[in-house]
C-alpha cells in the first residue's frame, strides 16, 4: 500500500511597485511551482489607495512619516483565510525610508499575518538600493512580535555603488527613466542577479523535500545570500533617528496627502540632502581614517548583520544557474 504524503505548502507574500521584487519572487519560486511535492500560494499584496509609479515629488516624502512609525496603509481583501497551514512562509520585501515597505508593514499587522505566521519558518527577501540593515532590525521585531521564527534572510541590492544610487535612484522614481545616467550604471538590481536567484529556491525545494524546514536552521547557507556593509549602519541609524523625528512632527500635522504637511516635507527634504550630503561621506571618511580601531567591531556587526544565511559561498557550485 502506499502512502500519500501531502504537498508541502508554501506561503509567498509580494509587493511590487516597478515589478523588480516581483520578478526576483518569480524566480525564486519557480524551483518550487515546478515540483509536484510542493504547493505555492503567492498573495501579492495591493495597498488601498495603490501608491502611484513614477512618483510625484511630495507624494514620494510624504510616505516616509508612516513608513518610519511603521504605520500601515488600507490592503486589498486577502485571498487567505488564516485558516490555511503553510510549512514555510517566504517574505519578500522592499525598503522604504530604511524601514520595511508600507504595504509589508501593513500585512504584518493585518489580523490574518498572526494566525499565518505564528511559529513558522520564515525566509525574508529584501530587494532595496543598498541600506536595510536598519529595515531588517524592523523586520525581525514584527516577526518575532507575531511569534515566526526567522530562519533565512537574503539580499538582493543595486549594481551601482552608495554615491551612483543616490542620483539614479530617486530618478528611477520621480521620472520611471531606469537607464544609466552621468556615468552611473542604471539604477535597480542587475538583470543577471535577479535571474541567478533561482539558485535560492532551488535550495529551498531540496530542503523541503527532506523535512529541513522544521529543524529551526538556516536552508541557504553557502549560497551567498547577503552580504552586509556595516559602514553604512552609522548612516542608516542617523537616517532613521531623523525619518523617526521628522515623521512624528509630519504625523501630528495630519493624514498622508493633506496640504499641511507640504511646507513641513519641503523644510525637511533640503535637511535630508544636506544630511545625506555631509553625514554619509563623513561618516564613511571617519571610519576609514579609524578603520584599525573599528576592525573588529565592523567584522562583528557584519557577521551578525548576515545572520542567519551568512556570506558564504561552499555551495554555490551545487547550484548553479
Ligand atoms: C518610497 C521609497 C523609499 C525607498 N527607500 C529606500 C531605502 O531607504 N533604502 C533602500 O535601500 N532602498 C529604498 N528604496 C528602493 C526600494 O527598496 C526598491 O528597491 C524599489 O522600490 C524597487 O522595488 P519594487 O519591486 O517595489 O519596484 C525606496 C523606494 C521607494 C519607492
Amino acid at each position: 500500500m502506499t502512502t500519500s504524503v501531502r504537498p508541502k505548502r508554501v506561503l509567498a507574500i509580494c509587493y511590487s511597485q516597478t515589478g523588480q521584487l516581483a520578478r526576483i519572487a518569480e524566480q525564486i519560486l519557480a524551483p518550487l511551482r515546478e515540483n509536484p511535492g510542493v504547493d505555492v500560494h503567492l498573495e501579492m499584496l495591493r495597498p488601498l489607495p495603490a501608491y502611484p509609479f513614477p512618483w510625484s515629488f511630495f507624494r514620494f516624502f510624504d510616505a516616509f512619516p508612516e513608513a518610519a512609525h511603521l504605520i500601515p496603509p488600507k490592503l486589498e481583501p486577502l485571498a487567505l483565510t488564516g485558516e490555511e497551514d503553510f510549512d514555510l512562509v517566504m517574505l519578500f520585501y522592499q525598503v522604504w525610508f530604511l524601514a520595511p515597505s508600507l504595504p509589508v508593514t501593513a500585512f504584518l499587522q493585518h489580523p490574518l499575518a498572526a494566525r499565518l505566521l505564528n511559529d513558522k519558518p520564515v525566509v525574508t527577501v529584501i530587494a532595496c538600493r543598498n541600506m536595510w540593515l536598519m529595515a531588517h532590525e524592523k523586520m525581525k521585531n514584527l516577526l518575532a512580535g507575531l511569534g515566526a521564527r526567522l530562519i533565512d534572510n537574503v539580499v538582493l541590492s543595486d549594481r551601482g555603488n552608495v554615491f551612483a544610487t543616490f542620483i539614479t535612484t530617486p530618478r528611477w522614481f520621480l521620472t520611471g527613466k531606469q537607464a544609466g545616467f552621468l556615468g552611473c550604471p542604471p539604477a535597480g538590481i542587475a538583470a543577471d542577479e535577479i535571474l541567478r536567484a533561482r539558485r535560492f529556491g532551488l535550495a529551498i525545494q531540496t530542503a523541503l523535500v527532506a523535512d529541513a524546514e522544521k529543524k529551526n536552521a538556516p536552508l541557504l547557507t553557502g549560497l551567498q545570500a547577503v552580504e552586509a556593509n556595516p559602514k553604512l549602519y552609522f548612516s542608516e541609524k542617523a537616517g532613521t533617528r531623523s525619518f523617526y523625528l521628522w515623521g512624528k512632527l509630519l504625523c501630528a500635522a495630519g493624514e498622508p496627502g493633506q496640504w499641511r504637511r507640504k511646507p513641513i516635507i519641503f523644510f525637511y527634504v533640503i535637511f535630508l540632502v544636506l544630511l545625506i550630503v555631509t553625514v554619509v561621506p563623513v561618516s564613511l571618511a571617519l571610519q576609514t581614517l579609524i578603520r584599525p580601531l573599528l576592525r573588529e567591531q565592523l567584522a562583528r556587526m557584519k557577521h551578525d548583520f548576515e545572520l542567519p544565511s551568512g556570506s558564504g559561498a561552499e555551495r554555490m557550485s551545487n547550484y548553479v544557474v
